[in-house]
């Protein structure tokens, strides 16, 4: 029988630094573990936590929190332009990163110090200057939560979208994510540099993949903060989808406002701008705060509670919604 930690503080596993406390804990070291803890305590709710870098802890849990934390990465297929490999849930995201520029694979520079775990990233289908994990995925092995045995869900099934995939849909709560594979290219790489700041900085040469990684890595270190310093969770909301005659109509009266193009008949504006506008950015309320560097980040001042966080994205979306008349989704889970 595998022993669980019992009323610990989830302060350490969470990028906003919420102390919130959960009866039991384990720490799922081995695939097998989670099948066989579940399957021997399906009366006890339990949550999965990856690297905790988007959720937002608002109350203690009376259940169970399975963090996981398998590693390895394996070499499963090979031609002379691509590799697949299979990467364990438990591997830190930029880890993964790291150990492709090393070995010179291609795909995931652009995605360099997100924070968080290989099994949480296609979940929301981690983007960042102008690369989705959609671009590199090709399947995912996951318990399923129905029958507890192995599923392989290749990636037509996923149905990834901005910042979504079926496992934050319909999927949601159904199937844990415990390893997956990634298509890489051999060099030469195809690099994606339309990111305005990448494509000016490489604008008279074509970089390497380690170049684009480092590039990347300052854009970041610029402007988002650093959770082991300044506890936040990212984006805290998606950048929203309006029509194109809202747009006009806002452009009328704001005519600085920026969009990028979308499906059909939207456009997708900067959630950052909005409330930059409203002059949230860098403004405390009690332990929270809108970063200073970056309007879309909320920051964990010192000792927030979850509550207080969310407190503050409420009254964002609130002003948002009354001045805009845009509704801003949260990006992070509240739990
Ligand atoms: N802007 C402001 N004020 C700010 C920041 C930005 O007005 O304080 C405006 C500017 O017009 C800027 C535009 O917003 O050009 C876009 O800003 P930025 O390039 O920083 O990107 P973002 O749309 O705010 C998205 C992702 C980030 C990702 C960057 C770069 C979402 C929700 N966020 O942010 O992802 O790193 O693009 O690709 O799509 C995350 O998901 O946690 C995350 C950090």
């Amino acid at each position: 029988m595998l022993k669980f930690k019992e009323n610990i503080s989830l302060k350490p596993y969470n990028t906003f630094g919420i102390d919130v406390q959960t009866k039991y804990f384990f720490k799922i070291t081995k695939a097998t573990e989670l099948k066989n803890i579940l399957t021997q305590n399906k009366e006890l709710p339990f949550q999965i936590l990856g690297g905790g870098s988007n959720i937002l802890f608002t109350k203690n849990f009376e259940g169970l929190t399975l963090l996981i934390d398998t590693k390895g990465i394996e070499l499963i297929a090979e031609n002379t332009e691509t590799v697949v490999v299979e990467v364990q849930a438990g591997e830190n995201w930029h880890d993964f990163v790291c150990w492709c520029l090393d070995h010179d694979y291609g795909g995931v520079e652009n995605l360099a110090l997100i924070p968080g775990s290989v099994g949480a990233a296609p979940i929301q289908n981690i983007g960042a200057y102008g690369v989705e994990l959609t671009s590199v995925f090709k399947s995912c092995k996951t318990l399923d939560l129905n029958t507890f045995e192995e599923k392989k869900i290749l990636k037509k099934e996923c149905e990834f979208d901005y910042r979504s995939s079926i496992f934050k849909t319909h999927q949601k709560g159904k199937q844990i994510i415990t390893s997956v594979c990634f298509e890489l290219q051999k060099p030469p790489h195809r690099l994606k540099l339309s990111y305005g700041a990448l494509k000016a900085k490489f604008a008279d040469f074509s970089p390497s993949i380690q170049q684009v990684a480092a590039a990347v890595t300052d854009i970041r270190e610029s402007k988002l903060p650093n959770p082991k310093i300044l506890g936040n969770s990212g984006s805290f909301f998606k950048n929203p989808l309006i029509s194109k005659s809202h747009y006009e109509k806002l452009k009328n009266k704001h005519p600085e406002l920026p969009s990028y193009p979308a499906l059909a008949d939207q456009l997708k504006v900067p959630a950052a701008w909005l409330i930059d506008q409203l002059g949230f950015k860098g403004t405390a309320h009690g332990n929270a705060a809108v970063h200073e560097k970056q309007a879309l980040v909320l920051v964990n001042l010192g000792n927030a509670k979850g509550s207080e966080i969310l407190a503050l994205a409420q009254k964002i979306q609130a002003e948002v919604k009354k001045v805009f008349a845009i509704t801003l989704e949260m990006e992070v889970n509240v739990l």
